[in-house]
């Protein structure tokens, strides 16, 4: 039996792998991972019979997930709750799962549901995978102003020139200074606040309709910047949007606000890419080591999290590549030069891959988008070189 466990906490992992070691693996094969959104698209590839899904995180978006694994009719999905709560229960019941494990979870509980779980599953085992799964990337800092809204929307705009129309969503997460609109020269009618106030019943047909055309042929849902204070958004509500529009789009780029709140870490949870984007000066990458930090407490590693440097230069006294990799103890997944033209771009509302295609910085872009398509995996970056007074300023607090 495949089996697939799905959950942020550590210990629910852990608790579920050792009771599926103790049937062997000739009897289930095992895979993990923290996110829903990863979730979702493994137990497609893996063709998971079995799905442990952890709802303690993100109730809502937890529930659009357990909708969409148990769709597949030979799936177990055994949903994971906190405690006894019956609306929870109730409600994971009618999204389709079958089994329950209350939290902290039990080894005798586990082994329980995975017996059953084998004695359902047919000899043939489940069918082929159905609809298509996109990615969200999550383009991220603590940091404001090194450039992350040119970046998600450069690469959305990329990113739909080469897939085509339709196929490509950005959805403007930066809940108190939204600046995609303004930046892609649109004028929506619809607005973020619309999805978020119709979440409970959203789907990719709603979705769309919310959402603005560019001329890339990318669908844009921008959030206002009149009152943008004005919508408490709640993590459950992000999630759900975001994994419509998974289901939906082939990618999903989403730009954040910068801090390193518990609404961004959800919309991270979500992420199958993380673009950490930085700037080689003190400050930026001061910020960048700390949200490295947190990043890495919450579990994700350098094939989600890919840090990008911004605004490179080449002058004397400038940070060198090789020193940021080295100080943030992470490997460099691209380097976008310092250009005008992503100003001058930014102030006539075009994004600079379309007004100057051939700029540096297009280019480097290009190579961006090129390595996320690809999906390789991040290598290791270059560790020599040292600048010795640079790393002093830059560790020493
Ligand atoms: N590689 C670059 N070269 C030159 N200018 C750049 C580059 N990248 C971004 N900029 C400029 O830097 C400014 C800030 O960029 P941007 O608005 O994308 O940052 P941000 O991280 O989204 O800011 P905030 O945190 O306020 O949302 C803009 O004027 C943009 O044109
Ligand atoms: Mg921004």
């Amino acid at each position: 039996m495949r089996v697939l466990i799905v959950s942020a906490q550590e210990l629910f992992r852990q608790t579920v792998q050792a009771a599926c070691l103790r049937f062997g693996e000739s009897m289930i094969s095992l895979r993990t991972t923290d996110s829903l959104g990863q979730g979702l698209e493994l137990a497609e590839q893996f063709q998971a019979e079995l799905v442990a899904l952890d709802l303690t995180r993100n109730v809502e978006a937890g529930m659009l997930a357990l909708a969409q694994l148990a769709a597949h009719p030979s799936r177990l999905v055994v949903a994971s709750i906190d405690k006894a709560s019956t609306d929870v229960m109730a409600r994971a019941v009618r999204a389709g799962a079958r089994e329950f494990l209350a939290q902290p979870v039990q080894d005798d509980e586990v082994h329980a549901v995975l017996r059953k779980g084998l004695r359902l599953v047919t000899p043939a085992g489940v069918e082929a995978p159905p609809a298509r799964r996109g990615r969200i990337l999550v383009v991220f800092s603590s940091k404001g102003g090194v450039g992350k809204t040119t970046l998600a929307c450069n690469i959305t705009v990329r990113l739909a020139q080469r897939l085509g129309e339709g196929r490509v969503a950005m959805i403007d997460a930066n809940t108190q200074a939204p600046n995609v609109a303004p930046m892609l020269d649109l004028r929506p009618e619809r607005w973020l606040r619309d999805a978020v106030e119709q979440y409970r019943r959203l789907d990719g047909d709603m979705l769309r309709q919310m959402m603005t055309p560019h001329d890339s042929g990318a669908l844009v849902l921008a959030h206002s910047s009149d009152n943008p204070l004005g919508l408490d958004f709640e993590e459950d509500q992000l999630g759900k949007i975001l994994l419509v529009a998974k289901s939906h789009f082939d990618h999903v780029v989403v730009d954040t606000f910068p801090v390193l709140s518990s609404l961004n870490l959800a919309v991270m949870d979500l992420a199958d890419d993380i673009l950490l984007v930085t700037e080689p000066v003190v400050p930026a990458l001061r910020s960048a080591r700390y949200n490295l930090q947190v990043l890495r407490q919450a579990g994700y590693g350098p094939e989600r999290i890919r840090l990008v440097v911004n605004r490179f230069s080449r002058f004397s006294g400038n940070v060198p590549i090789d020193l940021v990799a080295d100080t943030l103890e992470w490997p460099v997944e691209a380097v976008l030069n310092y250009d005008v033209n992503a100003t001058i771009a930014a102030n006539n509302g075009r994004p600079v891959v379309d007004m100057f295609p051939e700029s540096l910085i297009a280019r480097d872009i290009g190579q961006l988008v090129d390595t996320l398509v690809g999906a390789s995996p991040a290598g290791p970056g270059p560790r020599a070189g040292l600048g010795d007074r640079i790393r002093r300023f830059l560790r020493g607090y």
